[in-house]
């Protein structure tokens, strides 16, 4: 497995990572520690999950974060551990937002669900424009010198608001964002614009979240079939198996068989070809996928394959 840093800092991470919004909801202990142990096997060691994720199930908000530390336990210190904090954990105003009362709330929260006493990357899931940036950063800053946190990290912010977290963490003497958890991959690309150039100018490393595109980028997905995988039940599943985005999965995958490949190898190898990017954050229902997923990530593109797929 190859290792990678994470932005302009001194955090390793294996190339490939585990999302984790699955585990608590969609995955019985069993399983997930299936997926887990697999994922350790192969030499991943990058977890990402959230606070958040299991709402909406009937174990709930949290149950993502417990069960990972449930199965964590004992050998905590082979993972690095990346969560998050920042969306709505419930229907109150209060368990919410970027603010130093639910940074610190929070950070306590996910600690005891995750039996550790430190978050490796702790994670601003989405921006929150009504806390000033300095209280956020302030906040964050104080669970590192508290060794709670060891790094600090951003999600789905605009390109200006992470130019403004950077130049405020200098300004101020505070602990600097290291990475950009963001929507990308090979049919998702809009953060080329603005996002990635801000990224490598303030020394950002991307996280790119839904990197299969929730399965479809698998390619077991077909027009008019009826697939299994979690992408039916999704209520993004209309959008995402659209007939422009079959037309577009075609030639993508035409281009992967050409050259003696899949397009779950392309998926990885096109993300993991850039090197601004950090682990590759997919989730998996079982150790066949974990397994297949690492053995796709290998595929490095050259300059002329980046330049080939970008017009597809
Ligand atoms: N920061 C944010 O706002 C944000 C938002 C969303 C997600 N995330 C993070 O990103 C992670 C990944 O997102 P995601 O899981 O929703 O999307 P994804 O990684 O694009 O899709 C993963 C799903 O595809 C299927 N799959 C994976 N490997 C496969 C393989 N080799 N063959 C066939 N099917 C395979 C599995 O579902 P089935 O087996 O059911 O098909 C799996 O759960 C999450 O766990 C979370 O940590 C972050």
């Amino acid at each position: 497995m190859e290792s990678r840093r994470l932005g302009r800092s001194g955090l390793t991470v294996s190339a490939v990572g585990l999302g984790t919004n699955n585990f608590g909801g969609r995955l019985n202990d069993e399983a997930a520690r299936h997926v887990l142990n697999e994922a350790l096997e192969q030499g991943v060691n990058f977890i990402d999950t959230a606070d958040v994720y299991g709402r909406g199930s009937t174990a709930g908000a949290g149950s993502s974060e417990e069960q990972l530390g449930r199965l964590m336990a004992g050998r905590r210190n082979r993972f690095i551990v990346a969560t998050k904090f920042g969306v709505p954990m419930g229907d109150s105003d209060l368990e919410r937002g970027a603010s130093r009362r639910w940074i610190t709330t929070s950070a306590e929260n996910s600690l005891r669900r995750l039996r550790t006493d430190y978050i490796d990357l702790y994670q601003v899931h989405t921006a929150d424009p009504e806390t000033p940036i300095e209280e956020t950063l302030g906040a964050l800053d104080d669970l590192v010198r508290a060794g709670k946190v060891r790094y600090v990290g951003v999600s789905n912010y605009a390109a200006w608001q992470m130019a403004d977290a950077v130049w405020t963490a200098r300004t101020e003497h505070l602990a600097r964002p290291i990475s950009a958890q963001m929507h990308y991959n090979l049919l998702v690309r809009g953060i080329q614009a603005e996002v990635i150039p801000a990224c490598e100018a303030h020394g950002l490393g991307i996280i790119p979240y839904f990197p299969l595109e929730s399965g479809f980028l698998t390619g077991k997905y077909k027009p008019g079939g009826n697939g299994h995988g979690r992408l039916v039940e999704s209520p993004r599943a209309g959008e995402i198996m659209s007939p422009p985005n079959f037309d577009r999965l075609g030639a993508l995958e035409a281009f992967a068989v050409e050259r003696g490949h899949t397009i779950l190898d392309l998926a990885f190898g096109w993300l993991l070809s850039q090197s601004i990017v950090g682990p590759v954050i997919a989730s998996a229902s079982s150790p066949e996928q974990v397994r297949a997923n690492v053995v796709a990530s290998t595929w490095r593109l050259s300059p002329d394959e980046m330049a080939a797929v970008a017009t597809l």
